[in-house]
């Protein structure tokens, strides 16, 4: 049974007491926007969406959701592309629904420049952040191209990882301590940002990667490192992607200076260079591949990179250390997103992802049968990703299948040791195909865990259960 007009109005007339009714959204146009994900494919209908500034909004509004047995979805920028921030209707259309943004939570402190540390809300963009910590010599390394739009909360909550991953990993490295509100409106975390703790659980650990399934985050202390402001980027061919994979082990063998290796296949840059008006600034051979490399450094990094590219077969290379022109380069990697949304838009039919990765020996072997999976279903593939993690993100347009696509690609994947999720999240997407890399124990586990910080499955369910 859909629940009545008189319990929707109950929970909204008390939602409305904590964060005022110009913050909880009711009417059909002003949820439109939290109510879908960027993709365009996973999204559906909530009672309201409500925007909490401090973290006692956010504990008062989940009491009030306790009260009224409503679902929360937890939403930071809506830049996630497995649905797991946008509500999912099916799982619990006997519950009212709440999108709970966090977006107004954005304030950002002053770096501690002796802790090279800085305090923010879940709500602050990356960019934001970026600025901030650049402004004093200081980098929060964690980088993908939604950076101006994804907040620090949903990269805490889907442990995102980017292009940097190879240097600095992903962002449970940069987080010293979380606030985060149970279901029961409890508040829990610190944000002292004590580089060394051993008391029990630690929150940021168990917090990060948790996909809005166990608390919500509210502020976030994060690591920083020191800005390295010299840069060199190469663009460089390969003759396939078993080479591309070895380049990556030499790359991060020879040159600690390297700060990424992307993968940019070669349907990939004919995307991007039409959706940019452009044209490849290398030819590729056939079976071959477009790696994207870039050092940093507090000097510049040209003769190190470049020393470390001469030593392997590396076919072709341009290489740019002004940025004007590496920033054109950096474009070919950074918005190929962009161009996948603009030609799913044309097509009609959202783009599918999968972002998987598996050991780098395998990386190859895995594009094949992706690829065989797009033929199979006459889709157009489009691989790109982070060549040192063995993360590729397998775009198809305009597919037709996209379960029996998935059912052919992940199994693959499982098979060679890889994931199914590198750092995209499980969601809702990817859900149905968990127990390909978790056993029932530790999905039984899991739920327990669930269980015991959310007794009525209030917040996010449908995402991570298989
Ligand atoms: C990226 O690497 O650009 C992001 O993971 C986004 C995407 O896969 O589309
Ligand atoms: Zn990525």
């Amino acid at each position: 049974m859909p629940p009545t007009a008189d319990k929707h109005r109950a929970l909204i007339a008390d939602l409305i007491d904590v964060v005022g009714a110009a913050h909880v959204l009711t009417a059909l146009d002003e949820r439109a926007g939290y109510e879908l994900d960027w993709t365009r494919r996973y999204g559906g209908e909530s009672t309201a969406v409500v925007r909490p500034a401090t973290s006692a909004h956010v504990a008062a509004v989940l009491r009030a959701c306790t009260r009224h047995d409503a679902v929360v979805v937890t939403q930071g920028g809506n830049t996630g592309l497995v649905g797991g921030g946008v509500p999912h209707n099916g799982q619990s259309s006997d519950r009212s629904t709440v999108v709970l943004s966090t977006r107004r939570i954005d304030a950002i402190g002053d770096p501690d420049l002796d802790a090279m540390q800085i305090t923010v809300g879940a709500g602050a963009t990356l960019a934001a952040v970026q600025a901030r910590a650049a402004a004093v010599g200081l980098d929060l390394p964690v980088d993908f191209a939604a950076r101006d739009s994804a907040t620090i909360g949903g990269a805490v909550a889907t442990n995102a990882g980017g292009s940097r991953v190879v240097r600095y990993g992903t962002m449970r490295h940069h987080v010293a301590g979380v606030r985060a509100v149970l279901a029961n409106g409890a508040m829990v975390g610190s944000l002292a940002g004590l580089p060394k703790e051993t008391a029990g659980v630690h929150w940021p650990s168990l917090l990060c990667g948790s996909e809005g399934t166990l608390a919500v985050i509210t502020e976030v202390r994060l690591r920083l490192v020191p800005l390295l402001d010299h840069r060199t980027t190469a663009l460089v061919t390969l003759a396939d992607l078993d080479r591309a994979a070895r380049l990556a082990g030499h790359l991060r063998r020879a040159a600690p200076s390297i700060d990424q290796i992307e993968l940019i296949q070669p349907e990939a840059m004919q995307l991007v260079t039409e959706h940019l008006g452009r044209t490849p600034p290398l030819a590729v051979p056939d079976g071959g591949t477009f790696v994207l490399v870039e050092s940093a450094n507090r000097r510049d990094p040209t003769d190190e990179l470049g020393a470390a590219i001469a030593d392997t077969d590396v076919i072709d290379a341009v290489v740019a250390t002004d940025p004007a022109p590496s920033q054109q380069l950096l474009d070919l990697r950074d918005r190929i997103t962009e161009a996948l949304a603009a030609a799913a838009t044309a097509t009609g039919t959202p783009v599918f992802k999968l972002d998987v990765a598996v050991p780098l020996r395998h990386l190859g072997q895995l594009v094949d049968v992706a690829r065989r999976a797009a033929n199979a279903d006459g889709a157009r593939l489009i691989p790109f990703g982070h060549v040192a993690e063995g993360n590729v993100h397998l775009n198809y347009l305009e597919a037709t299948d996209t379960e029996t696509i998935a059912d052919t690609v992940l199994p693959a994947v499982a098979d060679v040791g890889g994931t199914i999720s590198a750092e995209h999240g499980i969601g809702v997407a990817k859900a149905r195909w968990l127990p390909l890399i978790r056993t029932t124990d530790e999905l039984d586990a899991q739920a327990a865990l669930r269980r015991a910080l959310d007794p009525a499955g209030m917040l996010n369910p449908g995402v991570l259960t298989p």
